[in-house]
């Protein structure tokens, strides 16, 4: 069961173009799994940000000095993150965790190809830890905008047979993005099983891509979320169930993690209309002439005529 903690921040620190906040949470860390991410009451008593913001778990360490910590990465993005980035150590913070549905791992040692995008690459490192574990062989793909906005490149060589960066821009790595060289390293790599977090549109292409060479893929999204526990139907999106029924599904207690093959990437935003309990169109179907008649006060006034 997730847990909310009057939390302490440890420490706080950049990390390219990222933020890095390390929060003591007792209760949280010891039971967080990868894939999972605690929620962050931001702006402080007095504050009109009422939500939470979510943010996937990154590290995790069950006991520490001061007991278990959780360590997230971050990108200011607006208020609440521009508030996040301004604490400093020692300061109290409000967390939520850790919540959703985390990755499965594989029964047997694999061949795993981690796909992160920008601060997406965080939720991978957990994951990796947990594989390697078991003995499953690790190849990374990281891509983002920018060199700066990669995260964690020099970690990811060091855990992983091979590495490959791509940046849009070119300043690093190749030229593009993951799906331009994730074929290559699916065959070169014979990869049993794809995992992937970052935006949706590189999750999209890296589900197809998994998808085409019949190779099983998981996907962390990241919907918006408001309560982050299930209640307010804010971050639905549409998935296919295993009985081949479409339904909206919360990404905050469903998932965050699904099997990509199964998220209607082109559906997001929508209620597909065969969903399971989506609103049908009302069909009005004309009616020949010969077939109406005079109703209710229409009827008695032609009557009384
Ligand atoms: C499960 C989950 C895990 C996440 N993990 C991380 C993480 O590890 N690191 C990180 O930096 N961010 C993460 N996010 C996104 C993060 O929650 C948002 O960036 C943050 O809530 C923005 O808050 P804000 O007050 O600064 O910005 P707001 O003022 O609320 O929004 C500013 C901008 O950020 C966009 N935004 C808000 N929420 C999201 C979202 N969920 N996804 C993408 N864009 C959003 C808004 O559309 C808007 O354009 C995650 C989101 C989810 C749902
Ligand atoms: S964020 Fe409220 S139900 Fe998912």
């Amino acid at each position: 069961m997730p847990v909310q903690v009057n939390g302490e921040v440890l420490s706080l620190r950049r990390v390219g173009a990222y933020h890095a906040m390390t929060v003591v949470a007792p209760g949280v860390a010891e039971i967080a799994k990868p894939g999972q991410f605690v929620t962050v009451a931001v702006g402080g008593p007095d504050t009109s940000m009422m939500m939470r913001r979510p943010f996937s778990i990154y590290q995790i360490r069950e006991r520490g000095v001061y007991g278990g910590t959780v360590e997230f990465i971050f990108s200011i993005e607006g208020r609440g993150t521009a508030w996040l980035a301004a604490r400093q150590a020692h300061e109290p913070i409000d967390i939520v965790g850790p919540l959703g549905k985390a990755f499965s791992l594989p029964r047997e040692p694999a061949t795993c190809v981690l796909v992160g995008g920008g601060y997406g690459t965080a939720p991978l490192f957990p994951l990796a830890d947990a594989l390697r574990a078991r003995g499953c062989r690790i190849d990374f793909v990281m891509g983002a905008s920018k060199e700066e906005r990669l995260f964690g490149a020099l970690d990811a060589k060091r855990i992983s047979a091979t590495l490959s960066v791509t940046t849009e821009d070119g300043s690093v790595g190749h030229r593009g993005r993951v799906s331009d060289v994730l074929p290559d390293v699916l065959s070169s790599s014979k990869a049993d099983v794809v995992y992937a977090c970052g935006p949706m549109g590189m999750l999209r292409a890296v589900s197809r891509i998994a998808d085409a060479a019949g190779i099983a893929c998981q996907i962390a999204v990241e919907e918006l979320m408001a309560c982050g526990v299930g209640v307010c139907m804010t971050c639905v999106l549409p998935v296919v169930g295993d009985d081949g029924v479409t339904r909206m599904v919360r990404s905050c207690v469903d998932g965050p993690v699904f099997h990509g093959d199964r998220v209607r990437f082109d559906d997001i935003g929508t209620i597909p209309a065969d969903a399971l309990g989506a609103p049908q169109p009302i069909v009005v179907k004309p009616q020949p002439r010969s077939s109406l008649k005079p109703t209710g006060q229409q009827a008695s006034a032609e009557v009384t005529r």
